[in-house]
């Protein structure tokens, strides 16, 4: 598939199932996150890969997180919660290293995590798997980072939900590229 076909067709897929993409694959699709830019070169971003019955212990750590925030959670909810990782075969945790540089603001370390994922994700369409970037409370909640390991100047900036497409993809309409475009002549 050509670059411009995988970007053009690739549409978040919430259905997945086994097979995950293979380690070769894996490492394709992580090779090609690493090419993300990023001002000043800080590398502010690093991946933890879960898969197997590591999804089940994430989903335990989903629902403790649940539970620590809502004492009153329902049973269904708490059932919700810790069956959320199960959705697919990996995940891909995506984390933002919110490495100090006087010259790089912030928002442009989360704005490179954003180019990496996205370049992972057009890697893994392009080798013929398929993908859902996630987030929601649990990516910011306190539990998850720590059982995550994340250091505290380090943010999660997606659950990216990876394998095979078990549902046709969405048909996309492509958007007027004119709404928005717009020449600049000062
Ligand atoms: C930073 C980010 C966070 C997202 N978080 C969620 C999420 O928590 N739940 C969800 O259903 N989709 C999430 N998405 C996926 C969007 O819903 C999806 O990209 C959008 O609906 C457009 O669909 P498409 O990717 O198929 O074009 C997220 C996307 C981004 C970029």
């Amino acid at each position: 598939m050509d670059a411009i076909d995988a970007i053009l067709t690739r549409t978040s897929q919430g259905k997945l199932m086994a097979p995950a993409p293979s380690p070769e694959v894996l490492q394709t699709a992580f090779a090609c996150a690493l090419r993300a830019p990023d001002h000043r070169v800080l590398r502010p971003w690093r991946y933890l890969v879960i898969q197997g019955e590591a999804l089940a212990r994430l989903g335990q750590v989903f629902e403790a997180a649940q539970r620590a925030a809502d004492p009153a959670l329902a049973e269904q909810a708490a059932e919700r919660a810790r069956k959320m990782p199960l959705r697919a075969p990996m995940i891909v945790v995506a984390i933002t290293v919110h490495r100090q540089d006087p010259k790089v603001p912030d928002e442009e370390l989360l704005l490179s995590t954003g180019a990496a994922v996205q370049n992972f994700m057009l890697a893994l369409r392009a080798q013929g798997f398929a993908s859902m970037w996630r987030t929601g409370p649990l990516a910011h909640d306190a539990h998850v980072k720590e059982s995550l390991g994340l250091a505290g100047d380090e943010s999660i900036s997606g659950f990216i939900y990876v394998g095979t497409a078990a549902a046709e993809p969405r048909k996309v309409t492509p958007l007027p590229v004119s709404d928005h475009v717009a020449d600049w002549q000062g």
